[in-house]
């Protein structure tokens, strides 16, 4: 997600960072200048995050064939392996991170072909439009229209429509989870294998979780940044953000009734270790009243229905130990699971939130990056 740029920026800011601690790279400066050039109106936040996560052009790959095609208006980039096939391949939909506002199909050139080459899959890789300018929730959309064109014409490619898996991480694991949502209740078009989530953002209710408490400045994506980007996706104040952290756009009732779902209480007692309980927020009818978006499970898909999480497909989660958004899957993986998906859940103790955007760039990728890239092929070729 974080590329070129951004390397070369913490190569410069901060002192030695390779091996796989995320805490040097927690470095207040970017922050700092994309808010200083916000307020000059020199560049706005998103358009420098779109500049900097970019990527260096990869070379020609001799091994893949690749294409840029429309899917029912939606831009996507086929990878198709160029080793001939005897029998019809399995198909990947990726979906890719950014908070929805920042990220590209280059952005993951390389995750999409590598997918390709060792999976020996066909994969697409979606370029949904971002928000501010495309709203909420384009984004999703264009992700299910994508999705659900390639299910139906799968053959074209050479791909058997019974077998194609949809991945995406942070918000891509949103949208990921969301297409799974919708087309696990449409009887008219193939069922989708399985999905899977990568450091998946899965809920915007409660933001003093343990993995919030215990990441919260943690590089990449602090909690206060969490907010800040959701709210930017969304176009919306950003003077919301404190409330929202403290939790008082929740009224009481809906806290009850989603208790059973998010809730400190179902985390399991090593991922605590540290945590105390925030204190009770004071509702604001007013905040709760400026986001009723992120009541809806497309933006919290794990306030969906038992019916829907019944329909879900096997499910590959990955978690990171320094991610806010830990919890999320983990909460997600025990929804699923009390609701008989087949999960298979890798949690990375090294890896942190973006860990997948370094992948394939040399010595500026860590660890973290490559183990959750072979987690995820691991899977797919399960498939
Ligand atoms: C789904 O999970 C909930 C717990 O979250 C449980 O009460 C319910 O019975 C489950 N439904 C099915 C069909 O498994």
């Amino acid at each position: 997600m974080i590329t070129d740029t951004m390397i070369f920026l913490q190569l410069v800011l901060t002192t030695p960072w390779q091996g796989d601690d995320p805490t040097p790279l927690c470095h207040p400066v970017l922050p700092r200048l994309e808010r200083i050039l916000n307020h000059l109106c020199i560049i706005k936040e998103h358009t420098l995050l779109r500049l900097i996560t970019e990527g260096f052009p990869a070379c020609w790959d001799p091994q893949v064939s690749i294409k840029d095609l429309h899917f029912d208006g939606v831009p996507v980039r086929i990878y198709l392996p160029r080793k001939p096939s005897a029998s019809k391949q399995r198909g990947v939909v990726f979906i890719h991170g950014g908070c929805g506002i920042f990220g590209s199909i280059r952005t993951y050139e390389r995750v999409c072909r590598y997918i390709a080459r060792k999976s020996d899959s066909v994969v697409v890789s979606v370029g949904y439009r971002l928000a501010p300018e495309h709203k909420y929730p384009t984004q999703t959309l264009e992700c299910l229209t994508a999705t659900e064109h390639f299910l139906k014409t799968a053959e074209t490619y050479g791909v058997d429509p019974a077998r194609v898996i949809v991945c995406g991480d942070s918000v891509g694991g949103t949208f990921t989870t969301s297409v799974c949502q919708e087309l696990g209740q449409r009887i008219d078009i193939p069922k989708i294998r399985a999905q899977v989530l990568i450091y998946p953002f899965l809920q915007a209710l409660n933001f003093n979780l343990p993995s919030h408490q215990k990441n919260a400045a943690v590089a990449f994506l602090t909690r206060e940044r969490t907010v800040h980007f959701i709210l930017k996706y969304l176009d919306k104040d950003c003077s919301l953000k404190e409330p929202i952290l403290a939790g008082s756009h929740v009224p009481e009732n809906i806290n009850l009734k989603y208790r059973k779902w998010i809730n400190p209480d179902l985390i399991p007692d090593v991922f605590k270790m540290g945590y105390k309980p925030p204190l009770p927020a004071l509702f604001s009818p007013q905040t709760h009243k400026e986001v009723p978006e992120l009541f809806e499970p497309w933006v919290s898909p794990l306030l969906a229905e038992d019916a829907v999480i019944c329909g879900l497909p096997d499910t590959c989660i990955v978690t990171c130990e320094h991610d806010v958004l830990r919890d999320d899957g983990l909460l997600y993986k025990k929804r699923l699971e009390d609701n008989n998906t087949r999960v298979t859940w890798h949690h990375v103790e090294k890896g942190f939130h973006c860990s997948l955007g370094f992948f394939g760039y040399g010595i500026f990728s860590f660890p973290s990056s490559s183990t959750i890239m072979n987690h995820v092929v691991d899977f797919i070729k399960g498939y």
